[in-house]
């Protein structure tokens, strides 16, 4: 069928509707497309104006794109099947929809799917509204993951009985002696912490004085882990216990969409229409909350400059376009109004386009052609984003700088740039070279699924946490007996 005959429009939305009800149901109900944002990163928060469904994905029989919902079925025994039977204490800082609580949450669902037994403590309400967390709880609640009040009795019997108790974030220390008071030293040596975060303010004694006394420390990546065990022993004077560097995996439903080339097809023309960008351009997306420690500042310096060597050395290019996703005007405004004027001045707006915030970030990652990941300074603990970019075959242009850095092959699935100014220039250059060289921009991007589909998926990290939490069972079993 012609795709301008009448036909095709209708059809064309009935589809387009589909995914993107498969995506929000996905989205906000099995938390596994999360994503793009960073468990450092604990700002993101699903925008006002997306509503939270707690709808059935099977409810709309007349879905027009079956091959959506028939995903291969692979039956494969978990590699956390020990976990069988185990009682398991999750105690999340908060619950929201950022990346730490999201994070815990596929870990309380892996759990669950294994048989063991999964208690959930919030420790402090934020700034969600209540019917985001209702609707998180009430999405556990039919999981089988009961929900406990962070105090009182019930709390300390459920910490002093289980198997393992996980920690997730730094700040989730202050619940311990909150808490458990004398019972502390009972619990510590079945503690598990799992840490993604890489700033100042986390290395506090407040928080993290029992760390030495815990049976393991979970971290995102090796240059974090690193950083870990260095501030706390200069600032703090105390030693990590044993730790474990845990690479993320992707969501068996964002490779899904990602592994899908009629949903690619569909939404990257959804999206390129409704920002104005036309099939053939190229298209470079950063997809961050917008925030000095994300770059979008730098990034939009270099990509000026490289439509300047573009028309400097009379390049022949598609025309270029940028787009920053992770919008906030009601947050960052001073920073926003900064990216904007720069976009004004410098007369590119018809070139740079701002997208709200959103933790529906396959569509973007399915119109774009290269992922930018300039985070600052120590740049991300992790970045999830990046291995969901590569699900998506799309070569990442990054800092060389924290977890990217165990992510992005330099050369190979993306090229690395400095952080600071200093890396403008570069960026600038890596930005014309993947938009003059088509077929090495497309081989990265193959190289970076491949490199996905080898170590960054789901069963990966299951894999991954599966061999951590052995290791501190045996040994918390070991201490508790001597
Ligand atoms: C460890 O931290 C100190 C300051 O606290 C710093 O000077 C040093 O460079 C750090 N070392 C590493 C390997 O990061
Ligand atoms: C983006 O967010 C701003 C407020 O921060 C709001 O005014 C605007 O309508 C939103 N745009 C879209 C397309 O949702
Ligand atoms: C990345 O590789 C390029 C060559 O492909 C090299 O010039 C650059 O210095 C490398 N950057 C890092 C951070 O390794």
């Amino acid at each position: 069928m012609a795709k301008h005959s009448v036909g095709w429009a209708p059809l064309q939305k009935r589809w387009l509707w589909a995914l993107l009800l498969m995506l929000s149901v996905s989205t906000v109900i099995a938390f596994l497309i999360r994503v793009a944002f960073d468990p450092c990163d604990r700002h993101f928060q699903l925008s006002q104006n997306k509503p939270v469904r707690l709808a059935s994905p099977v409810q709309h029989k007349s879905n027009p794109v079956p091959v959506l919902i028939a995903s291969p079925i692979v039956v494969k025994p978990s590699p956390l099947s020990f976990m069988k039977s185990k009682l398991v204490l999750l105690v999340s800082h908060e619950l929201s929809l950022s990346g730490g609580p999201l994070l815990l949450m596929e870990l309380a669902f892996l759990l669950r799917s294994v048989g063991a037994e999964v208690f959930w403590i919030t420790i402090q309400k934020q700034s969600e509204t209540d019917e985001v967390i209702y609707s998180l709880e009430h999405k556990m609640l039919n999981r089988g993951v009961q929900v406990l009040s962070a105090k009182g009795q019930e709390a300390i019997e459920v910490s002093l009985k289980a198997d393992l108790v996980v920690l997730n974030t730094a700040v989730a220390g202050k619940w311990l002696d909150a808490v458990l008071k004398e019972n502390v030293p009972r619990v510590l040596s079945k503690v598990l912490w799992w840490i993604h975060e890489m700033r100042g303010h986390y290395f506090k004694l407040d928080y993290v004085k029992h760390l030495p006394l815990v049976a393991g420390a979970m971290i995102d990546s090796h240059v974090t882990t690193e950083y870990w065990k260095n501030r706390t022993r200069e600032r703090l004077g105390i030693k990590m216990p044993e730790t474990y560097v845990v690479h993320l995996g992707n969501s068996k439903e964002l490779m899904e969409v990602a592994e899908n080339s009629v949903a690619k097809r569909v939404l990257r023309e959804h999206v390129r229409e409704s920002l104005g960008v036309q099939n053939e351009d190229i298209l470079f997306a950063i997809i961050n909350s917008v925030s000095r420690g994300k770059g979008q500042d730098l990034f939009l310096r270099s990509f000026c400059e490289s439509l300047q060597l573009i028309k400097e050395k009379k390049l022949q290019v598609p025309s270029l376009h940028a787009v920053i996703v992770g919008s906030d005007m009601t947050a960052q405004t001073k920073f926003e109004s900064e990216l904007r004027n720069f976009v004004t001045v410098k007369k590119i707006q018809d070139r740079v386009h701002f997208v709200n915030k959103t933790l529906t970030v396959a569509p973007y990652l399915a119109a774009i052609d290269v992922l930018v990941q300039n985070s600052q300074a120590r740049g991300e603990c992790f970045g999830r984003i990046t291995i969901e970019a590569m699900a998506f075959q799309l070569p990442v242009l990054g800092t060389a700088a924290g977890g990217t850095t165990e992510i992005v092959v330099n050369g190979t699935t993306g090229l690395l740039h400095p952080v600071g100014k200093e890396g403008v220039t570069p960026l600038a250059k890596n930005i014309v070279k993947l938009a003059t060289q088509v077929e090495r921009r497309l081989t990265m991007g193959k190289r970076g699924y491949e490199r996905v589909k080898s170590r960054f998926l789901e069963h990966h990290m299951a894999e991954r946490i599966a061999v951590v939490l052995k290791d501190v069972l045996r040994k918390s079993k070991s201490r508790s007996h001597s």
